[in-house]
């Protein structure tokens, strides 16, 4: 994830992409991953729209689990490597599409029981975030959820001086190899709420600074309350 800063250099390198990524998140990306899929899919058949897919790894999961995934990304190379993973594995329930973002515009509104963003969010401008937070609201079935995974600002002034710490070598180092400069998204939940969703379960792995939102929409939530 560029939000971990060495994110883009990794991708450009897609094939030590998930050994680097273990690397930078001191192994949490499992639990992370672990953790989308298990909300995406808490049960088998549902249809799990997945932006951003990279290598697969979330894609893997959600197929275990039994659910039909559309899998975009941008990347060809990620593409390519996540098709690899899933080389010889059952892998008949999902459709592969290299695609921004935002272009999840042309896919069906309503159709979707859970949009998935691992640590693509962070990936993108504050501007394409909420367009495509908006557009992937609208994908939602009734009762259906975003489910949101990204590098997060954590709370607490110690937390987010080991955050600085942590991330400074990291940072320099993705922009002397990649000349990219990453982002961490300041507050992933207030972007989901601006989208017209509501947060219904949040968890957090490494000092508060990696962090699974599941969100459903705002009017599903006031039908049912109402
Ligand atoms: C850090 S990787 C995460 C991959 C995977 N979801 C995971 O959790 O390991 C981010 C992925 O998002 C893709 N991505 C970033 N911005 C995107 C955009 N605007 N549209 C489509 N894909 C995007 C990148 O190509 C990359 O494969």
């Amino acid at each position: 994830m560029s939000s971990l800063a060495l994110m883009r250099w990794l991708e450009a390198t897609p094939e030590r992409y998930d050994a680097g990524m273990r690397l930078v998140t001191l192994g949490r990306v499992t639990a992370l991953h672990d953790a989308v899929a298990a909300a995406a899919a808490p049960a088998p058949g549902v249809e799990v729209l997945e932006i951003g897919c990279g290598t697969g790894a979330v894609t893997e999961r959600l197929l275990k689990r039994g659910a039909r995934v559309t899998a975009l990304d941008q990347s060809p190379d990620m593409l390519e490597q996540a098709r690899k993973r899933l080389a010889g594995t059952k892998d008949s329930g999902v459709s592969w599409l290299e695609r921004t973002a935002s272009e999840i515009d042309t896919l069906p509104t309503g159709a979707f029981d859970a949009v998935v963003l691992s640590l693509s969010l962070s990936e993108m401008s504050r501007d394409e975030r909420r367009f495509v937070l908006a557009l992937a609201r609208e994908r939602l079935r009734p009762g259906g959820r975003v489910v949101a995974a990204d590098e997060v600002r954590s709370a607490g002034a110690v937390q987010r001086t080991a955050q600085v710490l942590m991330r400074a070598p990291q940072w320099l180092a993705g922009w002397l190899l990649a000349g990219t400069v990453s982002h961490v998204v300041t507050d992933l939940r207030t972007e989901l709420e601006a989208a017209g969703l509501v947060v219904q379960h949040e968890q957090r792995w490494l000092l508060g600074t990696l962090a699974l939102f599941v969100a459903g929409a705002a009017e599903a939530e006031t039908c049912s309350s109402s």
